[in-house]
């Protein structure tokens, strides 16, 4: 069985217009990059290759020509319609095709990731092929998010989306590990009452039979997002301040496809063989 990678980058951006009046919110900028380059680079530190980009009409000629067909990071992009907002569960949906005899990682394309423990962390998650693997951060306001509430054993018995009385601190991040049975999972929901096929219907699928597993993100592991003016203004901040502090970026995708070994030298050197121009490139040949 092996992994594919499935890149959410749809929804309407409303909590951001009018910035998103025109643009998708995955592009828009989190400091110095797209949006988008933090979720992929999380999945890529998986040694996920395989990715599946689902969005909206409108949105999928944008972003496809942000990320091309990922050949030149050693990487190969689907892109998926999602032909109306339905939820992130539908995106098991729409990509259904794309994923069959996969597992899948699921990250939501505003969801940013970074810390020393990470690439461990989500290797680990790999390693099982069965059932479906989350994640809990605890957070001081967890009524924006997926709410997990575990037993003394760490087991989870409930899990809540945006409640207003939450039972316990553990905001749920949008990085989720799944078996190959989650597209028929996704299927068999119902709409919400917000109308939308909801990730903590899958989860709970799972959790009813058992197969549903939460491992807590520890502090050594920073988890932002950019859903709204606030949250990504605040990104912008934190990546620019460890950027500045240590000269090295966050989430280059060329950086590293390099070290994950997805390029070898050769192709590294190519990408900025015409002479680096951008500071992005002169970091990029200071590396090589
Ligand atoms: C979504 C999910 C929620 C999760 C969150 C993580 O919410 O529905 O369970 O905790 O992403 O960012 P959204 O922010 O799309 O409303």
């Amino acid at each position: 069985m092996s992994w594919k990678g499935l890149l959410l980058a749809g929804g309407t951006g409303s909590r951001l217009e009018p910035l998103t009046k025109a643009v998708n919110k995955h592009l828009l900028p989190i400091y110095d990059k797209p949006m988008i380059y933090y979720p992929l680079t999380t999945l890529m530190l998986g040694g996920i290759k395989d990715v599946v980009v689902v969005s909206s009409p409108d949105a999928l000629p944008q972003l496809e020509k942000c990320l091309g067909d990922g050949a030149t990071w050693g990487m190969h992009f689907e892109y998926v319609e999602q032909p109306e907002p339905r939820g992130i569960a539908d995106a098991f949906i729409v990509a259904e095709k794309q994923l069959a005899g996969h597992s899948v990682a699921l990250i939501l394309g505003d969801n940013i990731f970074h810390g020393s423990g990470l690439r461990l962390l989500v290797q680990e998650a790999m390693r099982d092929h069965s059932g479906a693997q989350i994640f809990g951060y605890g957070v001081t306001d967890p009524s924006a998010f997926g709410v997990v509430e575990l037993d003394r054993e760490g087991k989870p018995v409930s899990l809540e989306e945006k409640p207003t009385d939450s039972r316990s601190n553990l905001a749920v991040p949008g990085l989720y590990f799944y078996d190959e049975k989650v597209c028929e999972i996704a299927k068999a929901l119902t709409p919400s009452g917000r109308g939308e096929l909801e990730i903590t219907d899958v989860n709970r699928a799972y959790m009813s039979e058992r197969e549903l597993s939460v491992t807590e993100m520890g502090r050594g592991i920073a988890w932002l997002d950019g859903g709204t003016p606030e949250s990504m203004f605040d990104a912008a901040q934190y990546v620019h301040v460890m950027q500045a502090r240590t000269g090295i970026r966050i989430a280059v995708p060329e950086e590293l496809a390099f070290h994950l070994g997805f390029i070898d030298n050769t192709q590294f050197a190519r990408l900025t063989a015409s002479g680096p121009k951008t500071s992005y490139e002169r970091y990029l040949a200071s590396l090589a």
